[in-house]
């Protein structure tokens, strides 16, 4: 039955494929926002530094993790494991969620496609903040958006690996490249487009000009770049886990892992070029000062870009349509991927039993189960319909951002709970449980005295765990609220609690 089960037709495939999962809306929104709010230079550096010393670890160790059970999640982890069998569990249950918003999201990227395809044809203006709040109030249009976006990747991961995933990623990422680097091009030719250079690349400078009002402490910024690194690089989701389960036994997990983190990273900031200087540049030519710009925060995106395209003269919303249509592209290459993960259980499931045929049907139930959650952050325009979590709840007065809208609260579930929780046990798994053995056999390093292996180890046993704990809590504090020190007395409790479940016990495999 193992045969019949989805390959990839090649390395390259794979590879883009994979870095079609990582760089999504993380990449081309996320992070240029939240260097932005982080204050550039010093997010950078934490942000380079977490990729090596912990995404490249947790890349490595998905893909072996995948590649040697040749399972999705549930069952890959029940096969490693005795004690984390159920991690598998977070790891299909979290990017399920995440498709809740990501949908909606690829659903008001498309908006904005069609706004700069409207402005083109018939010579219309629409600024950033009245187009947002038009589609966020908008209820009936985002949620068709929201299913024609759902449709399209239904389509693709219809298709199967090799003849959808991995065929869409071959034209997608290199025409992405190709839009991006035409909007870098723009965005660095626009006056004061040095200005934004010098915001992401000179330490303090952000602060010292006011575009913040101060510098966030260093473990706030750990928990923003250790999130954001996790999300970006489509870690402790189960996706690069279940990519990896296509892959050839051939094939170099740690070179491929290494390609994947260094594109993902260069990608984003290749976005961070595209979109930061065009921003900074608008704002001052229209006299805002930089207090007041919306260069950290969300509304980059969809307000702040908007009108950089907007005003750019008669040739401005050609750009939008390319931006939108680049980012469209990254949303789609990488939540077709988290569609593939929750969907490939099933799949596996019925390969077992000798069905070998099922693929469409089950894609198409895990779409419509998307559907419904979506719906509601759909309808929900971030908390402008009176659907969001605290109205349900009957809590009125202020409330913690992840209360505040549907978005928030499936976002602070996965992506900012299960993600860095899910991250943490897998390290603690792989470097008290079974060992790092395993993993450092599948990726060709097995007699341990290679230097990629005493990095491995050390990294997967200390490293990973202690960062991840820092980061939970980081991400736990920035989005809910409440004192820093319970958030980190959460965290620690269990990281101890759960290190001690690692390697109490288990004696024999740990010295086999
Ligand atoms: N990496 C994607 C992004 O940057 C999101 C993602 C997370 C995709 C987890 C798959 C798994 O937007």
């Amino acid at each position: 039955m193992e045969n019949n089960r989805s390959s990839w037709g090649s390395n390259i495939g794979f590879l883009l494929a994979a870095i079609g999962s990582a760089v999504g809306l993380g990449n081309i929104w996320g992070f240029p926002h939240k260097m932005g709010k982080s204050g550039g230079f010093t997010f950078l550096i934490i942000y380079l530094l977490l990729a090596v010393f912990v995404g490249l670890i947790v890349m490595v160790s998905e893909l072996a993790i995948g590649r040697k059970t040749k399972l999705s999640p549930i069952d890959a982890y029940k096969q490693v494991s005795k004690k984390f069998k159920w991690i598998g569990w977070l790891a299909t249950i979290a990017p399920f969620m995440i498709m809740s918003f990501y949908t909606v999201l690829g659903g008001y990227v498309m908006q904005y496609m069609a706004l700069n395809l409207a402005e083109l044809s018939f010579g219309i203006t629409a600024t950033g903040m009245d187009s947002f709040v038009a589609i966020l109030v908008n209820p009936f249009g985002a949620v068709v958006f929201t299913i024609i976006f759902i449709v399209i990747c239904m389509l693709i991961v219809q298709g199967g690996v090799s003849g959808g995933i991995e065929k869409f990623n071959k034209v997608g990422m290199p025409a992405l490249f190709v839009m991006l680097i035409v909007i870098i091009i723009r965005s660095l030719t626009l006056p004061n487009a040095v200005e934004g250079l010098k915001f992401m690349f000179i330490p303090g400078y952000s602060v010292a000009k006011g575009y913040i009002a101060e510098a966030p402490d260093i473990i706030s910024v750990l928990g923003t770049a250790g999130g954001q690194m996790f999300f970006s690089l489509s870690l402790a989701m189960g996706a690069i886990l279940t990519y990896g389960s296509y892959l050839s036994k051939e094939e170099n997990l740690v070179k491929n892992s290494v390609i994947i983190v260094a594109a993902d990273t260069l990608i984003a900031l290749l976005a961070g070029l595209a979109v930061i200087p065009a921003a900074i540049s608008y704002n001052i030519s229209n006299g805002v000062a930089p207090g007041d710009m919306m260069i950290g925060g969300p509304k980059l995106l969809f307000v702040t870009l908007q009108d950089v395209f907007a005003n750019m003269g008669k040739i401005g919303p050609l750009f939008g349509v390319i931006f939108y249509a680049l980012v469209l592209i990254a949303a789609i290459s990488s939540a077709i991927s988290l569609m593939e993960t929750v969907g490939a259980h099933w799949i596996d499931k019925d390969l077992a039993k000798g069905e070998t045929d099922t693929r469409k049907k089950i894609i198409l139930i895990v779409s419509l189960l998307i559907l419904v959650e979506a719906v509601v952050v759909a309808w929900d325009g971030l908390g402008s319909n009176n659907i969001h979590p605290a109205v349900l709840l009957g809590i009125s007065g202020p409330v913690p951002d992840v209360l505040a809208d549907w978005l928030d609260f499936m976002d602070t579930f996965s992506e900012y709970l299960l993600m860095p929780l899910g991250a943490m046990l897998m390290a603690l798994m792989i470097g008290w449980e079974t060992g790092p053995k395993d993993v450092l056999d599948e990726v060709g390093h097995g007699n341990h005295s290679t230097g990629f292996a005493k990095f491995y180890t050390v990294c997967v046993k200390f490293i990973v765990p202690i960062v991840m704990a820092f980061v939970l809590a980081g991400s736990l504090r920035g989005n809910c609220g409440g004192s820093p020190a319970l958030w980190y007395a959460i965290s620690g409790v269990l990281l101890v609690g759960f290190w001690i479940f690692a390697a109490v016990g288990n004696k024999k495999t740990a010295e086999e």
